[in-house]
């Protein structure tokens, strides 16, 4: 397994579950995750050295976190190999990797998506801006900008700061070399994941994430406060739609179009006033938080699924779920987003794992020189509460982050709040 977040150690933690005896290695992995698995201090980005560590140890299965790497085709390196690798290749990477390209595939494939145009003229950005007005635009560089390549401009000024800081000075490199303005719904979002083995989409249970900083949905985009899994309102019967109008043609075209896609999907979706799910966007990997409270509801081995999935035979596998929900919490860094500091010392962890029905996941976190887990990131934890109903699942989250001291914690108290 690639990368070093919750997402990672929530997937090594499943797998563990049924895999007792396994050999897992994770490339570079946190505290957490060294309590698991293997760590190997390789980037995940760092495709060369993946490729010569995967090819020495020769895995069963190597599975990717980050999308990085699938950018420049870390998934065609390993099959060139014969390696098994669950990741899609450079082409069909492009679903995330390029917001332009997807959004074509999306309409020519009768995906439902926001109206939208692509620019590489800045001057006929502008024009766009003025024509439909700049509160009912998103503005977004073409490529990978991690996480900070969306804007929802709230006046005419910062759409035009925004457009020149793309096409004019270069501001986000290549990936905002190219613009896509599109049409701004509103509405409930939600993420459908689940794996894609070229032909057939097995869906995961829907999840939601909290991606603003501040309760009440205020401040930053985030990497993730929080999120819940299942989603009220999205029923096992409207999971099925999902699947049959967005997420199985989506699959279908990529293998029509030449491109089969393997590996997990992510679904970004928003559901307007009149019921209608758009895309927002595709992800080719599992969500971060939704990893850490869609895992603790699968029942099936997850090794089953992935094997499946990376050798085309996910046709007719069933899933297994829990009827219990889950919510996370996320434990933040002071100063996250924006600035702050590392290293300090963590407390509590056991303590609230102690508590019934409370998972904790390590997201930035690593050993220091004494051997003490200490915080390495902007997240530091999330924090897993299960149970019968939201309410319950809620005050158990709640419940043990209270547990867990580092200086400088933060997190948001509204996560899962009136469900
Ligand atoms: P993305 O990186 O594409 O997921 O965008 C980040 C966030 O921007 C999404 O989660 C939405 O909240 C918001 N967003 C993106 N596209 C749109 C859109 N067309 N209409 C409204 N909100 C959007
Ligand atoms: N939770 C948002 C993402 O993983 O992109």
């Amino acid at each position: 397994m690639t990368g070093k977040g919750a997402r990672e150690y929530a997937t090594i933690w499943a797998l563990r579950q049924h895999n007792p005896s396994a050999e897992i290695f994770c490339a570079p992995g946190n505290a957490g995750i060294a309590q698991l698995a293997r760590c190997v201090a390789i980037e995940h980005q760092d495709v060369e050295s993946l490729l010569k560590f995967a090819y020495r140890t020769q895995p069963n299965l190597t599975v990717i976190g980050p999308e990085a790497a699938l950018a420049v085709g870390i998934a065609d390196r390993f099959r060139d190999l014969g390696l098994l690798i669950l990741a899609p290749s450079k082409q069909a990477a492009q679903l995330e990797t390029s917001k332009v390209w997807a959004r074509y595939f999306m309409k020519r494939n009768g995906i439902r998506v926001p109206e939208f145009r692509d620019y590489t003229d800045a001057d006929q950005a502008q024009a766009r801006v003025v024509k439909i007005g700049a509160n009912k635009i998103v503005l977004k560089a073409d490529g990978l900008c991690e996480g900070k390549g969306v804007v929802l401009p709230y006046d005419y000024q910062q759409a035009r700061e925004t457009i020149a800081d793309m096409l004019v000075w270069g501001k986000y490199g290549e990936a905002g070399k190219r613009l896509l303005i599109e049409e701004r719904l509103s509405g409930r979002e939600s993420s459908c994941i689940g794996l894609s083995d070229g032909k057939t989409f097995l869906p995961f249970r829907p999840a939601r994430d909290y991606k603003r900083r501040f309760n009440g949905d205020q401040g930053l985009n985030t990497g993730g406060m929080g999120g819940y899994a299942p989603v009220p309102g999205i029923s096992d019967v409207a999971l099925q739609g999902i699947v049959s109008d967005i997420m199985r043609p989506a699959v279908s075209g990529m293998a029509r179009e030449g491109n089969p896609y393997v590996g997990f999907l992510y679904g970004g979706l928003m559901m307007t006033e009149e019921g209608k799910n758009y895309v927002i966007e595709f992800n080719a990997r599992m969500g971060d938080p939704e990893a850490s409270v869609i895992w603790p509801l699968l029942r099936s081995n997850p090794l089953d699924l992935l094997l499946a999935a990376v050798k085309g035979e996910l046709s007719g596998v069933q899933a297994e779920w829990s009827d219990q929900v889950v919510v996370c919490v996320v434990l933040v860094s002071g100063g996250y987003p924006g600035k702050y500091e590392k290293g300090f010392p963590i407390s509590g962890i056991a303590d609230a794992e102690r508590l019934p029905g409370v998972l904790v996941f390590h997201a930035g976190t690593k050993f220091n020189e004494d051997g003490i887990v200490v915080t390495d990131g902007g997240r530091v934890l999330d924090v897993e509460g299960l149970g019968k109903n939201y309410d319950e699942a809620r005050t158990r989250a709640y419940e043990a982050a209270a547990l867990i001291q580092f200086e400088g914690k933060d997190l948001r108290t509204d996560i899962a709040a009136g469900l």
